[in-house]
């Protein structure tokens, strides 16, 4: 036997009790006459205690024999220690070790295993297995698999049924590219991997399900950042028979029994905003309302005054920095400036109004305002001596962007954004789509499934291309703390009307009817209305713990280059089979099929 108690487990209660122990070696500590070993589980740590007194000389020769990460097995006596530890749970006792056999050796591990382990991201990655044997990612491990757990409960007791859908399918656009995959017994075609399940819940309304949901793999093939991996996993669902309010109804109440169950936080009911307003407010679809620093419009009174920034702008809009006047002297408004000229952000420039202690008033543009228009200026911000007023003009869309991230910015400097604080919100009415000059077309906003609001179903299949622009969708997003959490839509599921917003997007009807005529067809044989949406599991596991990157939340995930440097991967393949896949090899440039 192995274990008779896990290293977490024994107490003052267990003196007296001869118990097996295995684990890893933690630390070693060699008094010559007495020596020490941490031993490590998944479930803690107990200290094993050798004492030349009591223990066999070979024994202690054999314990001295092992190194950090060896893997070994004790028995002993539990005793009462002499010195305890409040660090640890086990601190009270030690185990007087009377019997003790390495199992296996370890060489000495590329970085400590510690919580504040001394190694890189890489070299993290590379050695995984070590990495999770380090308490804070094998607790975001463990937290994971709560939360899966407690999703199951909550949504089978709803009467949800969790329904696999195939890995191997054909492309669904949304919006980004598909990882292919070629089949070998069907020459020079090729399956994508899902960027979800889009299509498959649908049909499974179809097929009368009525409440779907699956923990479930996407890939995409984009772009990485912290919050994004090419592949993730979704809380996916859809309901038939749902309106809009059902669909947020249902997963609002997830959502706070996980809050409840996880870590016992009790949340309000969550605020809905329209996305006009989260644009018009915070310059943002994914608002973080932690603080408020909302935008406040100067254009109708601060243009056409004789400054050309201003006058040539289309909105002139800021935010109210409170009690910064102290903190920002000359220098690092220039500074603050230089930021937001970076490319990344791309503002031409950044006005400030400083409200002194004594009323008056320093600005970048005195020049041009007077005390009392800036004074006017300040009631609509509604800001008091000792705040700072930050100031955009420009092209609408990309002045409110550019503020975004300003007030983010400033909120994170101000502390404003406490992790340990959960804001979460609906926004609801996405427009359906979304017109981009560049390509000269329009893009669905969420997915080409996505349903227009019912009374303006008339108007998409007969209105003019304004009228298109204008259409708005049950479509929302849930978002904590400014992170997407979640998206979803109620859908179409009629054939005209879907044809008709395939015929929007772009595509002629062969090929609307190629890539998606099996959902067309099935929307002919009864379809139920419905909707749905899916969770990001992994960023709603990041942002419950009040970290940015979802990385530590997956078991094994790539790096920045879609690599997973531990297996190696993705890598060349062998000449046959491409030969088998019938591919053209690149390493050779000859033609196989
Ligand atoms: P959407 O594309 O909005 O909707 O995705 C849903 C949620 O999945 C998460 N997410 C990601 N997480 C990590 N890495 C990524 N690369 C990544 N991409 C997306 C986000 C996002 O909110 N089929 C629709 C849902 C529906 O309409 O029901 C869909 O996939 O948290």
């Amino acid at each position: 036997m192995y274990k008779t108690h896990n290293n977490g487990e024994l107490r003052m209660a267990h003196v007296g009790q001869e118990v097996t122990l295995s684990g890893w070696v933690q630390t070693i500590r060699d008094k010559g006459f007495m020596m020490w070993i941490d031993l490590r589980d998944r479930f803690g740590i107990t200290q094993l205690m050798f004492n030349e007194e009591v223990s066999d000389p070979a024994l202690m020769e054999t314990a001295r024999q092992c190194g950090r990460e060896f893997v070994i097995k004790a028995t002993g006596k539990v005793i009462e220690r002499s010195s305890k530890s409040d660090k640890i749970a086990t601190g009270d006792v030690e185990i007087q070790v009377t019997s003790f056999e390495i199992l296996n050796a370890s060489k000495v591990p590329p970085f400590t295993i510690e919580d504040e382990s001394d190694g890189g991201d890489e070299i993290r990655m590379k050695y995984r297995y070590l990495d999770m044997r380090r308490n804070p990612v094998r607790e975001k491990i463990i937290f994971r698999s709560n939360m899966a757990l407690e999703i199951r409960k909550h949504l089978i007791g709803q009467n949800f049924v969790e329904v696999e859908t195939p890995c191997l399918i054909k492309s669904t656009p949304e919006g980004a590219r598909d990882f292919v995959v070629p089949s070998r017994m069907n020459p020079g075609q090729f399956y994508a991997l899902p960027q979800s399940p889009q299509t498959f819940k649908q049909i499974l309304m179809v097929a009368g399900m009525e409440k779907y949901f699956q923990i479930v793999k996407c890939f995409r093939d984009e772009d990485l950042r912290a919050d994004r991996q090419p592949e993730f996993t979704q809380i996916d669902c859809e309901m038939a028979f749902v309106t809009q309010d059902d669909i947020l109804n249902t997963f609002e109440s997830l959502t706070k029994h996980l809050f409840k169950s996880i870590l016992d936080i009790d949340l309000p009911d969550f605020p809905r905003m329209f996305y006009d307003d989260a644009m018009k407010l915070y310059g943002s679809d994914k608002p973080d309302t932690r603080f408020g620093m909302e935008f406040v419009e100067l254009t109708d009174v601060a243009k056409d005054k004789g400054f050309v920034v201003f006058d040539n702008a289309e909105l002139i809009v800021g935010i109210c920095a409170e009690g910064q006047v102290e903190k920002y002297s000359n220098k690092d408004i220039k500074k603050l400036t230089e930021w937001m000229q970076r490319p990344q952000i791309g503002a031409k420039g950044l006005i400030y109004v400083k409200c002194n202690a004594d009323g008056s008033f320093k600005s970048s543009v005195d020049k041009f305002f007077d005390a009392d228009a800036l004074k006017n200026w300040a009631e609509k911000f509604g800001a008091k001596p000792g705040d700072i007023m930050f100031i955009l003009a420009g092209e609408e869309e990309k002045t409110r962007k550019q503020l975004n991230e300003l007030r983010l910015e400033m909120g994170e400097r101000m502390g404003l954004r406490d992790p340990k604080v959960f804001k979460p919100m609906w926004v609801v009415d996405f427009p359906l789509l979304e017109w981009d000059e560049e390509t000269n077309r329009f893009h669905a906003m969420h997915h080409p499934f996505t349903s227009p609001k019912k009374e303006q179903m008339e108007s998409m299949l007969n209105g003019d291309h304004e009228t298109m622009k204008g259409l708005r969708a049950d479509a929302y997003d849930l978002v904590i703390n400014g992170v997407e959490i979640g998206g979803g839509s109620i859908r179409i599921h009629d054939r005209a009307l879907q044809e008709k917003n395939f015929k929007l997007l772009g595509f002629t009807p062969e090929e609307a009817e190629e890539q998606f005529g099996f959902l067309m067809g099935a929307f002919e044989y009864g379809a139920p209305p419905h909707g749905g949406i899916a969770f990001g599991f992994d960023r709603l596991c990041a942002v419950m713990n009040g970290v940015t990157s979802i990385r530590d939340f997956i078991a094994f995930p790539k790096n920045n280059q879609g690599r997973d440097t531990m297996i190696d991967a993705p890598s060349a393949i062998h000449d046959e089979q491409y030969e088998e896949l019938y591919l053209k090899s690149t390493a050779s440039e000859e033609v196989v099929s």
